[in-house]
């Protein structure tokens, strides 16, 4: 069995999940991590067994060892870093947001493809169980078609205006970090919206804390979504559909589960706990690409991520949020 060396940029809170998944792959090796700070690498590096560490991303990037790199800095990052990373030759799966723009997303996608190395989102429910079962409930037909979906992410995080989530040069704002969830769920279940509608509500550094979007599909279907830091309502969709309705959830703790309620009938409950919240299978598919020789991932093709920041960009476009570098 092959091995890959994995290198991390920016061992912040998401970095030690998701090395906790890595840990649990026999063919991933702890190899080595960047900050922008050696003593935090040096620091994450002990705390979870890297062999080495550097008080630089260009440093990292730059160890001829290094096989693919898992990228989690702040989404205004991820474009500079995932160029850094592939200009040095290594694959890269980088976290969600993939960038803040379409236009960053395109520079990145046609960077690996000139380099022939391998990109990928790092999107979880993809490779969750409780998504599969709820294709798997779609795909019987049994809840006919998807009339509607409601989608919502929220919780409330402190107000911190240096923080990622409320700092704008840091991309910050609820769409990018959490709404981006109930989307993917419009993006997977029903599509590309054809028209869509948002209104925002603005923290005091002039980043959006709360969106409601309304995505209107030519064949007749809708969809609402909603995130926020001043609410704490969980994580999760429902689909109304002409048979039933299907709760497809994710509380804070990452406890999955499906509800199907078909009209007249009892309501089934399916729970799902994976060990390391899941995280593992990103890097399970990014090296399964890797072995085979495929630069994208079939799971979560850069299409999927493409479609995804477009359609993000529209409702950013109608909420008029606007990121300093784009002004
Ligand atoms: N897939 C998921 O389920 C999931 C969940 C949570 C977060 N995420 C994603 O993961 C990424 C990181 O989120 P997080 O919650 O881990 O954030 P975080 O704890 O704030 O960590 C971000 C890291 O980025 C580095 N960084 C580089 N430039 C920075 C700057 N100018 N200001 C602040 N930090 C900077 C820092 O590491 P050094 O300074 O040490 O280099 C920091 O530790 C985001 O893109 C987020 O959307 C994904």
């Amino acid at each position: 069995m092959k091995k890959y060396n994995w290198g991390i940029i920016a061992p912040g809170k998401m970095s030690a999940k998701f090395v906790k998944g890595l840990k649990i792959l026999n063919n991933a090796e702890l190899y080595a991590v960047g900050s922008r700070d050696v003593g935090r690498a040096k620091q994450f590096a002990i705390q979870y067994g890297f062999r080495k560490f550097y008080g630089s991303y260009e440093e990292l990037a730059s160890d001829p060892e290094v096989d693919i790199v898992y990228i989690a800095s702040p989404h205004s990052f991820h474009h500079e870093h995932t160029l850094l990373c592939l200009r040095h030759g290594k694959n890269v799966i980088c976290e969600k947001a993939f960038a803040i723009n379409s236009s960053q997303v395109e520079e990145m996608i046609s960077e690996a493809e000139k380099r022939n190395l391998f990109l990928m989102e790092a999107l979880w429910p993809p490779f969750q169980p409780f998504y599969k079962k709820a294709h798997e409930i779609l795909q019987s037909g049994i809840l006919g078609e998807i009339i509607h979906m409601h989608g919502w992410f929220s919780f409330q995080p402190p107000y911190d205006p240096e923080d990622r989530k409320f700092n704008l040069a840091l991309g910050a704002g609820s769409l990018l970090d959490i709404g981006i969830y109930p989307v993917i769920d419009a993006l997977t279940f029903i599509g590309v919206p054809d028209e869509i509608r948002a209104f925002a509500l603005f923290s005091p550094t002039g980043s959006e804390e709360s969106i409601t979007a309304i995505f209107r599909y030519i064949n007749g279907k809708m969809a609402d979504i909603y995130s926020s830091f001043r609410t704490a309502e969980g994580i999760g969709c429902k689909l109304l559909c002409e048979k039933g309705n299907m709760i497809v959830s994710r509380g804070r703790d990452m406890n999955q589960r499906v509800i199907l309620e078909i009209h007249g009938r009892k309501p089934e409950e399916f729970v799902f706990d994976p060990d390391a919240m899941g995280y593992h299978w990103e890097a399970e598919e990014a090296m399964k690409c890797l072995d085979n020789g495929l630069k994208e991932s079939p799971v979560v093709p850069l299409s999927f991520s493409l479609k995804l920041i477009k359609i993000l960009d529209r409702i950013r476009k109608e909420a008029k949020i606007i990121f300093p570098e784009e002004k």
